[in-house]
Formats: structure tokens, sequence, C-alpha cells
């Protein structure tokens, strides 16, 4: 059986929605100490609909395809339900990703939530700060934002 499947050597090789947004609404960038990879997701927002996304990501090939149908599954969507996405639901879109390869998937979730808390702050608008746990005091998926 193959270790991956045909959508994420799709969204490896192919991958949709990369490269930065000027004047992004929001920026999210986290990291995994562990791995060294890091992930970068801009947003572009308009009414609370996310009209554009794009992402880098330095990191191996199940963190890229996860940014890749992460941002596709994001897109033209209202921030809500990008809020409500999972790394479950980014690996079972890619038709799932080996066990040790799910941490991947992980990157993709808090880079979207990292942009989004950044799209908040900026624009001074209120949130529960539970929804939005520090990076600083979790481990080794993230790193601070600049
Ligand atoms: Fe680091 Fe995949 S091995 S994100």
């Amino acid at each position: 059986m193959a270790l991956y499947s045909e959508k994420v050597m799709d969204h490896f090789t192919n991958p949709r929605n990369v490269g930065k947004i000027e004047n992004a609404d929001g920026i999210g960038e986290v990291g995994n100490a562990k791995c060294g990879d890091i992930m970068k997701i801009y947003l572009k927002i308009e009414n609370d609909i996310i009209v554009d996304v794009k992402f880098n990501t330095f990191g191996c090939g199940s963190a890229i395809a996860s940014s890749s149908m992460a941002t596709e599954l994001i897109k033209g969507k209202p921030i809500s339900e990008a809020l409500t996405l999972t790394n479950k639901a980014v690996a079972e879109a890619l038709d799932g990703l080996p066990a040790h390869k799910m941490h991947c998937s992980v990157l993709a979730e808090e880079a979207i939530r990292a942009a989004i808390k950044d799209y908040y702050d900026k624009n001074g608008i209120a949130y529960d700060k539970a929804e939005f746990p520090d990076p600083t005091d979790e481990d080794e998926h993230h790193i601070d934002e600049d």
C-alpha cells in the first residue's frame, strides 16, 4: 500500500495558493520545533469572508500538501467556518496521512487560527482569548509570530 494518497502527492507536487499576499489582513506563522518546519498563511478578508489565501511552507511534503488543502478548504468561506477547520478534516480531505505525519496537518490548523487572530488583533475585534491560546504557552507546535 502506498504510504501517501494520490491527493497528498497531487497537493505536494502541485500545491495550490502558494505565495504571499501583499498587505494581507492577517498573517499567521507557526512552526514545529521538533522537525523545524515552518508554515506561514496570509489572509485577505472582506466582510468576514476569506476572499484570498496564500501560504509559504518550509517543510515536509505532508506539511505542504496540508497547507495547500487547508487553503482550498477556507478560500471563499466565512471566518467562522475557517475557525472550525481541524487538522483531522484537512487530513481527511487529503484521503489520510500516515499516523506519524498527522502533526504536519496540525500546522495548517494552527497557522489559519494564528492568521485570524492576527486579523482580529489588527482590527481591534474582540474575541474569546480561550479560543486562541497563546502559542508560547504551548508545546513544540508553535513559534512566536513576528
Ligand atoms: Fe515537520 Fe511534517 S515533518 S511538519
